[in-house]
């Protein structure tokens, strides 16, 4: 069978050729049936005049029902006020498959019932365009660090140790020992860091999140970066790069998908260097004065980013945290011992944190004070310490969560429409 993808019908003007999908919607107007018909690649309006066609065709035509799949024959045309710019005059409708009483129907559903059809809901216009531009984006990441000649570095899933605190953990007996379930990469890669120089994961990452809020996942996927020798400075601008590059990707080749969402693409043309930046202190002291209850000492909740990232139009770099709200592993500022060099880079539009990261401690006691002090198993990191004994070296790494940045760029509300089968406190099906 001679098929054509609908997103290249256009290199078939005037030829006569077969598009193999699914009915997307259909007119009629008693004389011309209009089906659309989508195939995944784009929609395209399939005219079926009733003078020109069999009765055969014309009934099969008649019996095709939302979602049936189909094949269909004909003449393409250029048709500027059709949806793509394309349409084709069919000569002949094949179903392969029917599709009796598809549960998704043109009225509105709630989000419940949709996500329970997950499987199906990703068919719809709005769902494909968001999965096309995560795709899109997670062929960007892996482009940017390859252009960067970073080596990939695939972290493990069943893990010993936890990365980013003991209360996320997702527990599993791992032959009468216990496991967890990967966190983070990070500690696998600074020992690849020392090995091969520039290096990255990129993974599904877990954590047993017991708040239901649009921000948080139970299992997202993290890509995570970590470079010898690379300081704090260097970091923030690894980032900053990082995420310029993202968006440009995503306006350069999802411009439809973002139409599609009625995305304001003004808003991602602005995202360009350098990003603003405040630390820690300045943050309080700026929401203290605005009224926030907020003390040296706090972390920062999601009403407090939203406040300290208003009315920005790019994403704010947040840094030099007190130790005691970060992670164990996080480098203290030479300048100012009581805070370290870890950044939050926080999405403009009330999106959030998109990046967590940090400069690495890279003293040994240091380190093994850090771990007892976070009460952490010191057998399980040995390991881990070893990158300390063996050679040790100033380096630096963050983790960017997907799922926040795709629901950024799309401009939706919730990350759960961000990944094609979300795991939540509240999902597991399908
Ligand atoms: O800030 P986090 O916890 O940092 C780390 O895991 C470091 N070990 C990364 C590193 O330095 N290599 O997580 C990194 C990012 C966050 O900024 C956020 O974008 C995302 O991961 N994230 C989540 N996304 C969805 N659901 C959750 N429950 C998330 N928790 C973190
Ligand atoms: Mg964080």
């Amino acid at each position: 069978m001679d098929t054509t993808a609908i997103a290249h019908i256009g290199e078939r003007v005037g030829q006569t050729t077969s598009v193999a999908g699914w009915l997307y919607n259909r007119r009629s107007s008693g004389k011309i049936q209009f089906l659309i018909v989508r195939d995944g690649t784009g929609y395209l309006q399939c005219v079926v005049p009733k003078a020109e066609v069999s009765s055969e065709v014309w009934e099969e035509a008649e019996r095709a029902t939302q979602e049936s799949s189909l094949v269909v024959t004909g003449v393409v045309r250029a048709e500027p006020r059709a949806p793509g710019g394309y349409e084709m005059t069919a000569s002949s409708v094949r179903i392969l498959g029917a599709s009796e009483n598809y549960p998704i129907t043109p009225k509105e559903h709630g989000v419940d019932f949709l996500m329970n059809l997950r499987h199906l809901w990703m068919r719809s216009s709005q769902q494909h365009a968001v999965l096309r531009i995560r795709s899109e984006i997670e062929q960007a990441i892996r482009d940017f660090f390859y252009q960067r000649e970073f080596t990939l570095i695939d972290s493990p899933i069943l893990t010993g140790s936890s990365v980013e605190g003991t209360s996320t953990l997702f527990e599993t007996d791992y032959f009468g020992e216990k496991a967890y379930l990967s966190q983070s990469g990070q500690l696998y890669l600074e020992p690849a860091a020392a090995a091969f120089g520039k290096v990255y994961c990129f993974g599904p990452t877990f954590r047993a999140e017991k708040s239901k809020t649009r921000r948080h996942l139970t299992e997202f996927w993290m890509i995570e970066p970590e470079v010898a020798f690379l300081e704090f400075d260097g970091l923030v601008e690894l980032a900053e790069d990082f995420i310029v590059y993202l968006v440009g990707r995503a306006l350069e080749r999802c411009r439809e998908d973002l139409k599609r969402l009625e995305r304001d693409t003004s808003k991602l043309e602005g995202i360009v260097k350098p990003f603003p930046r405040i630390t820690y202190r300045e943050g309080i002291a700026k929401l203290a004065a605005a009224g926030f209850p907020v003390k040296f000492g706090d972390d920062l909740g999601a009403d407090e980013e939203t406040a300290l990232a208003q009315g920005l139009d790019r994403p704010l770099v947040v840094s030099r945290f007190p130790a005691a709200i970060k992670s164990f592993y996080m480098q203290p500022d030479p300048a100012d011992p009581e805070v370290v060099l870890g950044l939050d880079m926080l999405a403009p539009e009330g999106y959030g944190e998109i990046i967590g990261g940090s400069q690495r401690i890279h003293d040994l006691a240091l380190l093994e004070r850090r771990l007892e002090e976070h009460k952490l198993p010191r057998e399980a990191y040995e390991w881990y310490l070893d990158v300390r004994r063996y050679g040790t070296f100033p380096h630096s790494g963050f983790g960017m969560g997907l799922e926040r940045v795709v629901t950024w760029v799309c401009g939706i509300h919730h990350l759960r429409e961000a990944i094609p089968y979300p795991r939540t406190l509240k999902r597991i099906y399908p």
